[in-house]
């Protein structure tokens, strides 16, 4: 799979994606990661990446052009699944999508700055818009690499144990169990008795059970869905 980021600030992707399971992923050939920084499309000695707004109003708007330039060099080397805007108003990100985007082959990410971008780009350039939460964050780059996470982990092959990313909470449509390690008890605490049973089906219905009560207090709408 590959997917191609276009920010203003290629520095705030740098460490989420150089780290953990999305860095092995690259270096393992899994996915390619490629950043751009759309301010090299920019026009002139400053490379303007931005403008006022038609109208008025407080905020600087990201301009079309660069953007624009941007997109038709990478469409014209390949074809790509989706173009999205990562967008305190777009669709809210959820398990389901992450598991849809990760079959693609090449996906494409836009990162919005400023006020946000002139609105002909999400008209005519971009095929999907995705939020990662009901809050604005000062740009689309902490979105983006949240989603590059969540896709990566579930890109087929990438976790070795497979089953791992297959039991992570909402696959499932439920939160996961706990999960415990040694030492079997500190502080007087101790480690659920069952777990230490080694009865491998025993274990597996105390973990069903543990994850229908922890979604039913603390995600109760998950399973009203
Ligand atoms: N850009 C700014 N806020 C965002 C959000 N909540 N989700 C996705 N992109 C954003």
């Amino acid at each position: 799979m590959r997917i191609d980021i276009l920010t203003l600030l290629p520095e705030l992707l740098e460490s989420p994606l150089c780290h953990s399971i999305v860095k092995r992923a690259q270096d393992k050939g899994q996915v390619a990661i490629h950043v751009h920084n759309i301010r090299d499309y920019g026009k002139g000695d400053y490379r303007q990446v931005d403008d006022y707004a038609f109208g008025g109003g407080a905020g600087m708007v990201m301009q079309i052009e660069p953007v624009f330039t941007l997109i038709e060099n990478l469409k014209a080397e390949r074809t790509y699944d989706e173009i999205i805007y990562l967008t305190p108003d777009g669709e809210r990100l959820a398990q389901p999508m992450v598991n849809h985007l990760s079959i693609f082959t090449n996906i494409m990410l836009l990162c919005g700055h400023y006020k946000g971008i002139d609105h002909r780009i999400r008209e005519h350039l971009i095929t999907r818009e995705i939020s990662i939460g009901d809050y604005v964050l000062s740009g689309g780059e902490l979105a983006a690499a949240v989603l590059v996470d969540a896709i990566v982990r579930v890109v087929p092959g990438v976790i070795s144990d497979e089953t791992s990313a297959l039991t992570d909470s909402f696959q499932d449509g439920l939160l996961a169990p706990p999960i415990y390690t040694r030492p079997e008890e500190f502080n007087g605490w101790r480690v659920p008795e069952v777990l230490l049973s080694g009865n491998h089906k025993l274990i597996a219905e105390w973990q069903e059970e543990q994850a229908l009560e922890r979604t039913k207090l603390l995600r109760p709408d998950l399973l009203e869905e």
